[in-house]
């Protein structure tokens, strides 16, 4: 019997409850112990001091908790940069560890890899930006998607009712997908993404009473300067709303939705996600083989852990030009 770790690192998204709980079931049929970790990567950096960082199975309420959002072993940000790298294996070590099974974004992905030449690791992709390279889908983003859609309609319902238009702020860092598949979804009047760069006069070409336009938390512009912090990028409308101040004869109004669309039940598409996911990603580190669990038209397959963190994944231009919707540019 093979005692396997099991981590969540970076934001948390919907879907991760119910993978926890999938992996753990298939861990258990296939004859391997679990390992719950708790705070992602940090568990195997205080497991190094003698910290008790396990979260215990049997507290699990598998009936339940596939249903609920967040992650209830909860996750940090922490990243294993090379100087880590000694504690980390030290920490696997006290914890007894022949193989891990990590999920999280582009940063947890490279840490993955990292201590794959420690022990077998199964890397699976989350994030509600879905911009892990090599895989279709990420855990977490058609439910953040829908949630997206859910809060847009209602706002749709406002500014048709008052002849207001709105600037509506969605999470993304540095790629559009979320802002691209709700602004299709609910045919707003445009959307910003970070992957084309765009002037306010077109921006204010596309406003009028009752429009919407969605505009994603990473698509700054050097004509609106640049946000706060690089860290946090949310800042984009607010800027935006200042710069049009007084410029529009309608109202105009704003709104971000920033941590909405991390929480949430997970729908059904990522329960499905989450289900196959967990397996392959143990069948994979059960067979003793490091690999990144992907989505390839609809269907879960594993490639190489390299091919996801050689770059980021984002609206491409044949994307962009095939979306129905406006895409505001210059
Ligand atoms: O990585 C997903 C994400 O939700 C991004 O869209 C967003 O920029 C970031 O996390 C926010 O992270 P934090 O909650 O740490 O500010």
């Amino acid at each position: 019997m093979a005692r396997v770790g099991l981590l969540t690192g970076g934001g948390d998204c919907p879907g991760l409850n119910a993978l926890i709980c999938a992996a753990v079931s298939r861990l258990e049929e296939t004859g391997h112990h679990p390992v719950l970790l708790r705070d992602g990567f940090l568990s195997l950096l205080r497991a190094a001091e003698g910290a008790a960082v396990e979260y215990p199975v049997a507290s699990l309420d598998r009936l339940r908790l596939p249903r609920t959002g967040g992650t209830v072993i909860g996750s940090s940000r922490t990243r294993l940069k090379k100087d880590l790298l000694v504690t980390a294996e030290a920490g696997i070590r006290k914890l007894r560890l022949d193989g891990l099974i990590a999920v999280g974004g582009d940063g947890s992905l490279k840490s993955a890899h990292r201590l794959a030449s420690f022990l077998p690791v199964a890397a699976i992709p989350k994030t509600i930006d879905n911009d892990v390279m090599a895989t279709e889908f990420s855990l977490g983003f058609q439910t953040a998607a829908q949630t997206a859609v859910d809060a847009v309609e209602r706002i749709q319902d406002t500014a048709w009712s008052h002849g207001s238009a709105f600037l509506v702020e969605v999470m993304g860092r540095r790629s559009g997908f979320l802002t691209a598949a709700a602004g299709e979804a609910c045919a707003v009047a445009g959307v910003i993404v970070p992957e084309k760069s765009w002037r306010v006069e077109n921006l204010r070409e596309a406003l009028r009473p009752g429009a919407v336009v969605l505009v994603s938390e990473g698509a700054w512009q050097d004509e609106i300067g640049k946000p706060e912090s690089e860290r946090h990028l949310s800042g984009v409308v607010e800027r935006l709303m200042s710069t049009l101040d007084g410029t529009l004869s309608f109202p105009l109004r704003g709104t971000v939705l920033g941590h909405t669309l991390r929480g949430g039940p997970p729908r059904a598409p990522d329960r499905l996600l989450a289900a196959s996911f967990a397996r392959h990603a143990v069948d994979s580190v059960g067979a003793g083989r490091s690999a990144l669990v992907v989505s390839r038209n609809y269907r879960t397959t594993t490639v190489d852990i390299e091919e996801a963190i050689s770059g980021r994944r984002f609206l491409s231009e044949q994307d962009l030009s095939e979306l129905n919707v406006a895409v505001i540019g210059r």
